[in-house]
């Protein structure tokens, strides 16, 4: 009898883990285009790193050689780059106002007087990689030389260097060109054999100007895609973000998976206009919804509350699961919301999000996740690190006005006691 049960248990979980393997391999159907397939194999979960422009922009005379080593010193010793983080990014203003007489792209003297390889190569020396900023457009968004004739030279340029990441924006060129723009430009990194992550603004500026995105081509040439204005360290902002994620028409998530996911704009944590239970909303649907954990804040200096939050390790967890499953938001009342999101080992990430000015209960159900088998599941909640009791059908927990109760539901099948013989059947599965 006991070896019956557990065959059917077998079965069962067999089948539904070839059900999610069978999504993934549908989802990776159709993305061929042109010719060109991006397959560097980079940012088979979302990308984690640093980039300066949502604490500085190019307001002040801190964007330099200085502050980038001092970061990723920092990154590399506060505990960051054990839990991940890896890319030290680079965003406007870093070169020189015009390409020097070859035509080459060059850093602005005065803030990189050792230039971009001495830059990179101190990053690496840490363990790290190097971002680079640049425009697809005549010039970048802040009025620097733009990309548009040297698509081919300054790939080449960045893989010299010894770039691991290059955020191509797409200020000052039209829509309509931006799909031969980017398809060459990642061909071109391509062709240089250096593996460089390549996050592609296409849709924010297609989004700007209502005009319908191909996302099924663009996840084919891009390893991330930025979408949506830009974020401000703003609840009210952010929110509008994530909520252009859920709402818009045709659903995102459908479009993101290992090497390509989608980008509602770089962290904001830390920068000070916000408190910590709103930072922690935004670190925990950041990572729900597989959203590339870039951290937007002076790392240098930043208080140990802010730490804490960036290096949640079983929020990270979530965010970089291997199965690369977006999230979704499930359900919606109100102010009242709750997030979902598939990962390894049947396991689900939620989200229970309270956008109120008040604290209110939120209840979760079995109907609203989907989760019609039944099944117990062991409750963790990842911002206390404590497991809280057992969810069959239903969990109701108090969510603080603006702030968010992050749980794991693990099965509790993966914890029988099995005899060592079967059990190996029912974990690690993909
Ligand atoms: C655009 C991008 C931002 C930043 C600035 C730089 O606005 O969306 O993330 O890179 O350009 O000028």
């Amino acid at each position: 009898m006991r070896l019956l049960i557990l065959l059917i248990l077998f079965i069962f979980l067999n089948k539904s883990n070839s059900l999610i393997i069978k999504q993934k391999q549908e989802l990776k159907v159709g993305k061929l285009n042109n010719g060109f397939k991006l397959s560097n194999g980079l940012a088979l979960t979302p990308p984690m790193g640093f980039n300066y422009w949502n604490f500085d922009e190019c307001k002040t005379k801190l964007i330099n050689e200085t502050m980038m080593m001092n970061t990723a010193y920092a990154m590399s010793t506060n505990g960051m780059s054990k839990v991940g983080y890896e890319y030290v990014n680079l965003d406007d203003c870093w070169m020189a106002k015009t390409r020097d007489e070859n035509g080459n792209l060059r850093p602005d003297p005065i803030r990189f007087p050792n230039g971009i390889k001495y830059l990179a190569d101190y990053i690496h020396s840490l363990g790290l990689k190097f971002g680079i900023y640049g425009d697809i457009g005549s010039k970048t968004c802040k009025g620097y030389p733009g990309s548009e004739d040297y698509l081919e030279q300054d790939a080449k340029m960045f893989a010299e260097w010894g770039v691991d990441f290059v955020k191509m924006d797409g200020c000052n060129m039209q829509v309509s060109d931006m799909k031969k723009a980017y398809t060459d430009l990642g061909k071109y990194l391509q062709e240089t054999g250096r593996p460089m992550v390549y996050s592609c603004s296409w849709p924010t500026y297609a989004y700007v100007e209502n005009i319908t995105m191909p996302f099924d081509y663009i996840e084919g040439i891009c390893n991330l895609w930025r979408e949506f204005q830009d974020i401000r360290d703003n609840f009210t902002e952010w929110t509008q973000i994530l909520d252009e994620m859920e709402d818009s028409i045709p659903k995102r998530s459908q479009f993101a998976g290992p090497s390509h996911f989608n980008d509602p704009d770089m962290l904001e944590i830390g920068n000070g206009f916000e408190n910590d239970i709103e930072y922690k909303s935004m670190f925990s649907l950041w990572s729900i919804i597989a959203a590339p954990l870039i951290a937007g804040n002076d790392i240098v200096t930043m208080s140990k509350e802010t730490l804490e939050i960036l290096i949640n390790e079983e929020v990270i967890q979530v965010n970089q699961d291997p199965l690369g499953i977006q999230g979704n938001r499930v359900y919606k009342d109100q102010q009242l919301e709750v997030y979902q999101r598939q990962l390894i080992n049947n396991s689900f990430a939620i989200v229970l999000f309270n956008r109120g000015d008040v604290d209110a209960d939120i209840t979760i159900t079995s109907d609203m996740l989907n989760l019609t088998n039944h099944q117990n599941y062991i409750i963790r909640d990842l911002w206390t690190h404590t497991d809280n009791g057992t969810f069959s059908d239903t969990f109701t927990t108090s969510v603080q006005s603006h702030g968010i109760v992050m749980i794991k539901l693990s099965p509790k099948i993966n914890s029988i006691h099995l005899p060592l013989k079967y059990r190996k059947n029912f974990v690690n599965k993909y």
